[in-house]
């Protein structure tokens, strides 16, 4: 019998626009640690992960040296240098580059390199959640604001946001009953994410996450209780409240 495995795969062909440092934002050092470094450690630390991709972009300058200092993540970590446009299509490109390797019931866990908080234990909860769950799930969190929408022409991706104007006004007020904000680890099965992903990509759909992709099959992920530490370091803000959170003992 085969008994399906865990597969970790990192997108990390992203520029962090956004955030705007010098560097890809994935290589920086937050809490004495590259953003990578801290995600890379935590799932190398799972015993229930089998093995780490990590696709980055084909001119990737920094992941060289990332990986010599840290000689631990050589046997438990693959590089995959293949970048796409988007985060779908880095993914996409991350789960054809690795056909020969995983099969179609293993799963795969789905990470954003820019959620350093990530912990072993959350990774844990969402493996034993979905345990005997057909479809898989993520991640997420219980919305707690109150939502707005406005009436600017709001691009549908978050690339645009950086250029978007400060003030705006409301048309209506969004109910936050049965909201929840998406986070990763985003936990499929090879096949099914596969075929999802290719569908959705020949769809010119906009795709921010796995789940949405298997929600167009109309498929029912399941939402897993997250953690705000696991939160997507994004703007500049964001620098500080990751460092306190990955200073904390967990
Ligand atoms: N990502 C990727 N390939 C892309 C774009 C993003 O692998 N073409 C990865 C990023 O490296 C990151 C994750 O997807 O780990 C989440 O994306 P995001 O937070 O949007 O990162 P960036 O796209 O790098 O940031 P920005 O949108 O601000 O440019
Ligand atoms: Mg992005």
């Amino acid at each position: 019998m085969h008994l399906s495995r865990n597969f970790a795969l990192i997108p990390a062909a992203g520029i962090g626009a956004r955030l705007g440092t010098d560097c890809p934002k994935q290589y920086l050092p937050l809490a004495g640690k590259a953003m990578l470094r801290h995600v890379l450690d935590t799932f190398v630390a799972c015993e229930a992960i089998a093995h780490v991709f990590v696709v980055v972009s084909a001119e990737d300058g920094y992941i060289a040296d990332l990986m010599t200092a840290a000689p631990h993540l050589k046997d438990r970590v693959t590089l995959l240098y293949q970048g796409g446009e988007t985060r779908h299509l880095s993914v996409l490109n991350g789960l054809n580059a690795i056909r020969n390797q995983a099969a179609d019931d293993d799963w795969v866990l789905v990470h954003d390199a820019a959620r350093p908080g990530l912990t072993g234990s959350l990774i844990a909860q969402l493996i034993a959640a979905l345990r005997d769950e057909a479809v898989g799930g993520l991640l997420a969190l219980r919305v707690v604001d109150t939502l707005k929408r406005s009436d600017e022409g709001v691009p549908l991706h978050g690339e645009g946001s950086q250029k978007m104007a400060p003030t705006s006004h409301v048309t209506e007020t969004v109910s936050r009953a049965r909201l929840w904000a998406a986070q990763t680890p985003q936990m499929f099965r090879y096949g099914l994410l596969q075929r999802a992903l290719a569908i959705a990509a020949g769809q010119a759909q906009q795709i921010t996450d796995e789940a949405s992709a298997i929600e167009m099959l109309g498929l029912r992920p399941m939402l897993v209780e997250g953690s705000p530490r696991n939160f997507k370091v994004t703007l500049p803000h964001d620098v500080a409240l990751a460092e306190i959170f990955l200073k904390e003992q967990v």
